[in-house]
């Protein structure tokens, strides 16, 4: 039987950090206390005005390609999870095939679930590789959030940054990703979302990110212990089998609430919103690979990712590492 296996993984932050007092002395109307009590965000990353999305893309594929110990010719599937494609198209993903020169063979792609979308990449590749169509799949989650967010709208101005993430699957006789579920509920797309387009060469209606933050709050804290709870059922193992929760990282109140509703410790929770902010699919490989490359993760730990975003989506895998 095919498995997928993690075999390397990479990410880059753009610049300096941003601090929250930072953005006030930029004139947003907030404080480093507002922010930190409420999120537990301290900092962010921002891009380059101008950046693109498969630039910060293309740095982390290669730390994961050096990481995995192969070459970009080996990679024969990139999946790019973005809502900041650098274009409406060609996908980001294959700008980051020409990015590493790979000519041969290679299906590239984007797929699209917001702060969900890195789960949903995964659970693309794993399939695939499982279906024995591919053998070695980069899954990336890349986003320049800077570029949609509305500088005046305080309330989702302060809360996200940007990064990215990415992980090299392999086809292994080994189990890895042991288990995957994904949800979506259309109707409450108008709670988090960006609601304009470009039609006619003009850009109709509002072009930036636009969230009911208390909805999408209530939400989630209802659905990430579900979804982590219906992978361990689905991979059949003990919930306490778990050594690692790697969320997506939006607020740090919906991460404790999370590990509590699970019976985790903190200490078994990776969390980087301090310092990354929320950048949506690019922050769960973010902290998957922090984690990794700190040692907190090591071979033969077994982890949870799982994260919720627009649309709304959710989802979560289980992973043996
Ligand atoms: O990645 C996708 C998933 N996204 C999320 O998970 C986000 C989920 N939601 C949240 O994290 C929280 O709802 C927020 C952090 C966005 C907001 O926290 P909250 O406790 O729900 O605050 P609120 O929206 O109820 O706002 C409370 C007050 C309001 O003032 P009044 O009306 O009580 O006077 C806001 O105007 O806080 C005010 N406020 C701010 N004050 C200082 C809103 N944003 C700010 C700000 N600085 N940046």
């Amino acid at each position: 039987m095919i498995h997928a296996r993690i075999v390397g993984t990479g990410s880059h932050l753009p610049g300096d950090p941003v601090t929250n007092d930072d953005l006030v002395r930029r004139g947003i109307d907030t404080s480093d206390e507002w922010i930190t009590t409420r999120t537990g965000i301290r900092a962010r990353h921002f891009a380059e005005p101008g950046s693109r999305t498969s630039e910060l893309a293309l740095i982390a594929a290669r730390q994961a390609i050096e990481a995995a110990d192969c070459a970009a010719d080996d990679i024969d599937l990139i999946i790019v999870a973005t809502s900041t494609p650098d274009f409406i198209f060609p996908s980001t993903a294959t700008l980051v095939q020409a990015g590493l020169g790979i000519k041969n063979n290679c299906a590239a792609f984007d797929v699209q679930a917001v702060c969900s979308g890195f789960v949903y990449a995964l659970a693309t590749a794993e399939k695939f590789i499982r279906s024995g169509s591919h053998r070695r799949a980069l899954v990336i989650g890349t986003e320049v959030f800077s570029n949609i967010l509305d500088w005046a709208d305080r309330s989702t101005c302060v809360l996200f940054g940007d990064g990215a993430g990415a992980v090299v699957l392999e086809a292994t006789d080994e189990p890895g990703v042991r288990a995957v579920a994904l949800h979506a509920d259309g109707r409450l797309h108008p709670e988090l979302w960006v609601p304009g387009n470009v039609v006619g060469g003009q850009v109709k209606g509002d072009p930036f990110l636009r969230m009911n933050g208390q909805t999408v709050f209530k939400f989630a804290v209802r659905v990430l212990d579900e979804v982590a709870q219906e992978v361990a059922a689905l991979a059949n193992v003990p919930q306490d089998s778990i050594d690692w929760l790697v969320p997506h990282q939006a607020n740090i109140r919906i991460i404790q609430s999370t590990a509590k509703r699970l019976g985790l410790s903190m200490e078994k929770v990776v969390t980087t919103v301090d310092i990354h902010g929320n950048t949506s699919a690019a922050s769960i490989p973010l902290a998957l690979d922090c984690a990794i490359r700190d040692g907190r993760i090591r071979p033969g730990h077994r982890i949870v990712v799982e994260g919720i975003g627009g649309g709304f989506t959710w989802g979560a895998a289980l992973i043996d590492f």
